[in-house]
């Protein structure tokens, strides 16, 4: 067991063009963004391991005395497996959540016990441990902040129980894991996902895990080697929706009308492909006229997703604001709320961007300006954080 304290950070995403249809094996276009979850992990010796996350209000701790003597053979899976649903029943007993406490919070503080107990249990000894989880990212608004949350636990309790060694290398401020070791940290995330999500692609894990950007399909990863240099503008809707309930109103419009719904699928997968390809050809030789072909798509999947059910009033708006100023959006992620994305031409003022944003924020939105593709989990030497990530991590 390492007696260092650990400094993780995992990066949010935004899907380009696959949202949804991901989950029914087709392709998606994801893209790490530069907002970021940061985690801080402090070996103790108080016989607790104690999760505080200061973003939604958590702070609990369990002895780790009393987690020993729990039977947890119910997670004894031989490799690495999905949660059932009886071992969640199990976890739950454990984890003494109150009852009051919200679905997103609860969710939370299960997929840490899960990855704590599941990964920390092949030691003699359950690690005493503190950790802290401080995100950038809004929750619960199709930016992959549980994803976040599941890499960079899964990151460094893995590091901590010497399962990967830490990549922080003397007198480096920031270093990334040797790829096996990203492998096993995505394959953990993703049952932490799993515990959150019930039945997730996968794609939000990969891309926090690996950054950049990525084109995913039925857990195959490929990185896209070209990435033209993409402006977008991020806006939060604010509206709160669950990616849950989200993706099972899907299935069932699937379910319930196969040849409308399974065309649309078919549709976006195209359109992703489509993306991935024009991407390509703007990284080697960018023109004005691929930004169009990229507008384009954006429309057509924004239709396709209202279609499946995943759309919202207050999307819509962001979509109509944004035409008004002659600009492309489309949801990201689950939708039914959250967030969208709005493609920046090259060519555009500065002045009708910040109209544009002015705009967005006199409807209730919140809107950055954020560029694509930022590192995937790294591990971080105290000095390499700011002063805010530093302080919501009690670093001092
Ligand atoms: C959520 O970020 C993306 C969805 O496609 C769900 C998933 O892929 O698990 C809606």
């Amino acid at each position: 067991m390492l007696s260092e304290v650990l400094l993780v950070s995992a990066p949010g995403k935004v899907i380009l063009h696959g949202e949804h249809a991901v989950v029914h094996g087709k392709v998606a276009l994801a893209v790490a963004l530069n907002l970021r979850t940061f985690l801080r992990l402090q070996p103790h010796s108080d016989g607790k391991v104690s999760l505080n996350l200061p973003n939604i209000g958590i702070k609990q701790d369990w002895d780790v005395a009393r987690l020993q003597l729990l039977d947890t053979s119910f997670l004894e899976q031989g490799d690495i497996a999905a949660p059932t649903p009886e071992q969640m029943e199990k976890l739950k007993e454990v984890a003494g959540v109150p009852e009051n406490c919200a679905v997103t919070e609860r969710l939370a503080v299960l997929a840490f016990l899960y990855l704590y107990l599941a990964i920390c249990r092949k030691r003699r000894a359950l690690p005493s441990l503190d950790i802290v989880v401080w995100s950038e990212l809004p929750t619960g608004a199709g930016l992959g902040s549980s994803a976040a949350y599941s890499v960079c636990l899964s990151a460094a309790l893995l590091t901590a129980c010497e399962e990967i060694q830490n990549p922080l290398k003397d007198g480096a401020r920031v270093s990334r894991w040797p790829k096996e070791d990203l492998e096993l940290i995505n394959k953990w995330a993703f049952q932490g996902e799993k515990v959150i999500h019930g039945n997730p692609s996968g794609v939000d894990n990969a891309i926090s895990t690996w950054g950049g950007a990525l084109r995913y399909q039925q857990g195959k990863i490929s990185s896209l080697k070209r990435l033209p240099a993409l402006q977008i503008l991020l806006t939060n809707t604010k509206v709160p929706r669950s990616t849950k309930a989200l993706v099972a109103g899907v299935k069932n419009r699937l379910i319930k009308f196969p040849e409308i719904v399974a065309p649309l699928l078919t549709s976006i997968d195209a359109i992703a492909l489509e993306c991935e390809r024009m991407l390509g050809e703007m990284a080697l030789a960018p023109a004005l006229e691929q930004y169009v072909v990229l507008e384009e798509l954006i429309d057509m999947n924004q239709h396709h997703l209202n279609a499946l059910g995943v759309g919202h009033a207050a999307l819509d708006r962001l979509c109509q604001v944004t035409m008004a100023h002659g600009l492309h959006s489309k949801l990201t992620g689950a939708g039914g709320g959250g967030c969208g994305i709005t493609l920046l031409r090259p060519d555009l003022e500065q002045e009708e961007v910040e109209a544009t944003k002015q705009a967005l924020t006199g409807c209730g939105f919140d809107c950055w300006e954020t560029s694509l593709g930022g590192p995937g989990v790294s591990m971080h030497s105290a000095a390499s954080l700011n002063g805010p990530v530093q302080q919501a991590l009690g670093c001092f």
